[in-house]
């Protein structure tokens, strides 16, 4: 079954809390993603733990968090305190990767780890069997609305295949551009969370409309 990850980064910030009481009550949403940005690992700069413990008072639903941020192990602890039910980190952004994972377990929470539309499937070769999610990146990471790139659904085959092999449960995530027309590619290729933000947040019939039509063309053989 196709999950779909709302992504707030799209919501209007100045009703955030409205917004994410709206989008809990849409039918088929079982998670929130959240994207929190630095200004260093991509240009761009969004919110620390202080949003995500605003947001997690707002709804009951999982936060998968999203840390778009160089040296995110420093700051793990914090967002595990906000409220975060996973964390997924940039394999770029972690030179001690198994660390990271493993301090993300300690804290209780879902490991993620994320790719850049440039960095190879075969970064993963040594923590795939370690993860809970895998979040393909298909656009660069840093802003909303932009265009999916078409290159990274080999890397979404090519990883469904390695956690097959690996008999491994962890889901497969993709990120970015993506709406009716590009959620049914990354489907076929092997993905099962779809994250979605411009496509769902500024659908003109609302969210609700755009999480059914969403669902709808995931749905499609
Ligand atoms: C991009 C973020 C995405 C973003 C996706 O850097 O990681 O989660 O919100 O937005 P859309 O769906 O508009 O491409
Ligand atoms: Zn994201």
């Amino acid at each position: 079954m196709s999950k779909i990850a709302p992504s707030i980064l799209a919501a209007d910030f100045g009703r955030l809390g409205e917004q994410v009481e709206e989008l809990s009550a849409v039918e088929g949403v079982d998670r929130i993603h959240v994207d929190v940005m630095d200004g260093m690992f991509v240009p761009n700069i969004t919110f620390g733990p202080p949003i995500v413990e605003a947001i997690r008072r707002h709804t009951r639903l999982p936060l998968d968090v999203h840390l778009m941020i160089e040296r995110p192990g420093l700051y793990l602890r914090q967002f595990a305190e906000a409220g975060a039910s996973a964390l997924t980190v940039h394999v770029e952004a972690c030179p001690h990767l198994h660390r990271d994972v493993g301090a993300v377990h300690e804290l209780g929470l879902a490991a993620g780890v994320a790719l850049n539309p440039g960095t190879p499937a075969s970064a993963l070769e040594s923590i795939l069997e370690c993860v809970d999610l895998v979040l393909v990146m298909s656009v660069n990471p840093g802003f909303g609305g932009q265009a999916f790139i078409p290159g990274t659904l080999r890397k979404v085959a090519q990883i469904r295949e390695a956690l097959s092999q690996r008999q491994s449960a962890a889901e497969l995530s993709v990120d970015g551009g993506i709406g009716t027309s590009t959620g049914p590619l990354v489907r076929r290729a092997g993905a099962d969370v779809f994250v979605a933000g411009s496509s769902l947040f500024k659908h003109p019939r609302g969210l609700a409309a755009a999480v059914a039509e969403l669902r709808r063309s995931l749905e499609q053989q």
